[in-house]
């Protein structure tokens, strides 16, 4: 099976974007990554719509997956997606109608995910899994890159996955914070498709060694 990485350019260097994501696509990675965050539903502060926009302006043709960690995701959905978003990931802890805002993902032409929080349980999604094409499995809390990878996922993983089996769904599932190549295979093995990957990835000095790494620990 073919297993994507998302570079979490989160823990790029900001000041040159355009081209940290250039070089890490040409080192192999398969996607994007774009953490937003508003200093509210978390407390950091990140990039919007106006810098996706500008890294499709710059020549990045490859998927940009948008995790919004907003506390309101309305006005957003419509400007990322004009930015050229790719997928756009929310958040049901952010007390916003999920079923609307999965609706207006899709209408307005772009693939539609759910993250869910390391303490958030797996039957709040549970309803809307038939409606969305990924589930963004955070496995730090989310607000900073650089934290250590939360060993209760990999169960958490796995039961998802066996809903997933149970219900027949084609729903991908996205693994987000403290990877590394230490836990890369287990969180593949315990049933995760793809993989996003921020500190470890940049911290690097190759990019494509880094990934080649990765995906060698992964192959089954
Ligand atoms: C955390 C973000 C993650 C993070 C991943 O809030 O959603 O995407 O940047 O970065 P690392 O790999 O450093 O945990
Ligand atoms: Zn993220």
């Amino acid at each position: 099976m073919n297993h994507n990485i998302l570079a979490s350019i989160l823990a790029a260097n900001f000041a040159v974007l355009g081209e940290e994501s250039q070089n890490v696509l040409a080192a192999g990675a398969d996607k994007i990554h774009f953490d937003v965050m508003d200093n509210h539903f978390v407390n950091n502060l990140t990039i919007g719509p106006m810098v996706c926009k500008s890294l499709r302006d710059y020549g990045i043709r490859a998927e940009i997956d948008v995790h919004l960690m907003t506390s309101s995701v309305t006005s957003l959905i419509a400007s990322f997606a004009a930015a050229g978003a790719s997928a756009i990931t929310i958040h049901p802890e952010a007390d916003i109608d999920l079923e609307c805002s999965i609706a207006a993902i899709k209408a307005a032409g772009c693939a539609a995910g759910i993250a869910i929080n390391p303490t958030t349980p797996l039957t709040k999604i549970e309803n809307v899994l038939p409606e969305i094409d990924s589930v963004l499995l955070m496995s730090v809390e989310p607000g900073f890159g650089g934290q250590q990878f939360l060993p209760a996922s990999y169960t958490k993983i796995s039961e998802l996955k066996a809903i997933l089996v149970r219900q027949q769904l084609s729903c991908k599932i996205v693994v987000d914070g403290g990877v590394n190549i230490d836990n890369a295979a287990k969180i593949i093995a315990s049933g995760a498709d793809d993989l996003v990957i921020g500190s470890w990835l940049f911290n690097h000095s190759s990019y494509a060694e880094a990934i080649a790494k990765i995906r060698r620990a992964i192959i089954n």
